[in-house]
């Protein structure tokens, strides 16, 4: 069964995606942005993110990632992540559906346990793909950040007919530094694999206008169509696990109560003093082994 509720700019389905994606209409949404379970045996409250095979996990991820692309204007832009082991499948079968823009890569560093005997998996992959490589949203002077090399060091460019000093912003790379979420950020909601909203922002900013529509099959807590509130663009939002969809109700501002019960921020106020007598210290060391795949 699928609930839905809304407001004047987002709508949240509570239901499995796979039977609320058929229902949305051909090409009416401007941004996909699809974070799904990754395969890699995360606790998600009442699910386990683990298929049988790396083969049934990839048929999955085509069946919905089917439908995205019915849903996605023909200017419109999907991006998707998953686990690096898994993202092989998911790449080279989008390449015969969409083009494919940049494959980014998400970078973060740890604080848990360190690996010992590998390298630590310290970045997510994303992938951005469009429908007509010719003709899409692509707002780069909205994401420009500080050049580092030659207008730090105030050179001149050469080459150009005129020289010129080198300009202080430019687009992203496709290596994105940014810090995971932690237990002490206001955005910090209660989920294994929250998404920062700074990374949100990039890719909302970037590849939709204000008013756009934004689409998010797999909620979790709702930073997708959070972010996209805040910049002004419309969201619709779909989870399938009541516990994030009372998350999605408050963040969005969309309900006060669900099923009668009253929703309310995290509470933080209660910090366990770890062995070293450092304030916070358990709920860091517990918040990290659940980031680290
Ligand atoms: C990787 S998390 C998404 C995290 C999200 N991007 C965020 O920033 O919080 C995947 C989410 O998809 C939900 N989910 C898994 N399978 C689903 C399905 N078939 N339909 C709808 N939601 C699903 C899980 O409950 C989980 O919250």
């Amino acid at each position: 069964m699928v609930e839905k509720y809304g407001n004047e700019t987002a709508t949240i389905f509570h239901g499995d995606c796979l039977q609320v994606l058929p229902k949305l209409p051909d090409e009416s949404v401007d941004l996909v942005f699809a974070d799904p379970p990754y395969n890699i045996g995360k606790r998600f409250v009442e699910f386990d993110d683990a298929w049988p095979s790396d083969a049934e996990y990839a048929a999955w991820c085509f069946e919905w990632l089917r439908q995205c692309i019915r849903i996605l204007k023909p200017t419109g832009s999907l991006y998707v992540m998953t686990s690096t082991q898994a993202m092989p499948y998911i790449d080279l079968w989008l390449r015969n559906h969409l083009g494919v823009i940049s494959r980014i890569v998400w970078h973060y560093d740890s604080s848990g346990v360190q690996a010992r005997k590998y390298y630590g998996s310290l970045y997510e992959p994303i992938l951005f793909c469009v429908k007509d490589a010719k003709n899409y949203t692509f707002n780069a002077a909205d994401i420009e950040v500080e050049a580092r090399t030659g207008a730090v060091r105030r050179l001149i460019d050469y080459r150009k007919n005129v020289p010129a000093p080198y300009k202080t912003t430019k687009v992203p790379g496709n290596a994105w530094y940014i810090p995971r979420v932690r237990y002490r950020m206001p955005e910090y909601e209660e989920h294994p694999s929250q998404k920062p909203e700074a990374l949100m922002e990039r890719i909302i900013r970037a590849s939709s206008n204000a008013g756009d529509i934004v689409l998010d099959p797999f909620c979790g807590t709702f930073s997708t169509c959070a972010v996209a509130q805040r910049l002004g663009r419309r969201s619709i939002g779909i989870e399938f696990q009541a516990e994030y969809v009372k998350i999605g109700l408050r963040r969005l501002r969309i309900g006060t109560h669900f099923d009668g019960e009253e929703l309310h921020p995290l509470d933080k106020s209660y910090v366990r003093k770890n062995a070293n007598g450092v304030h916070g210290g358990a709920v860091d060391d517990r918040q990290a082994g659940l980031f680290d795949a």
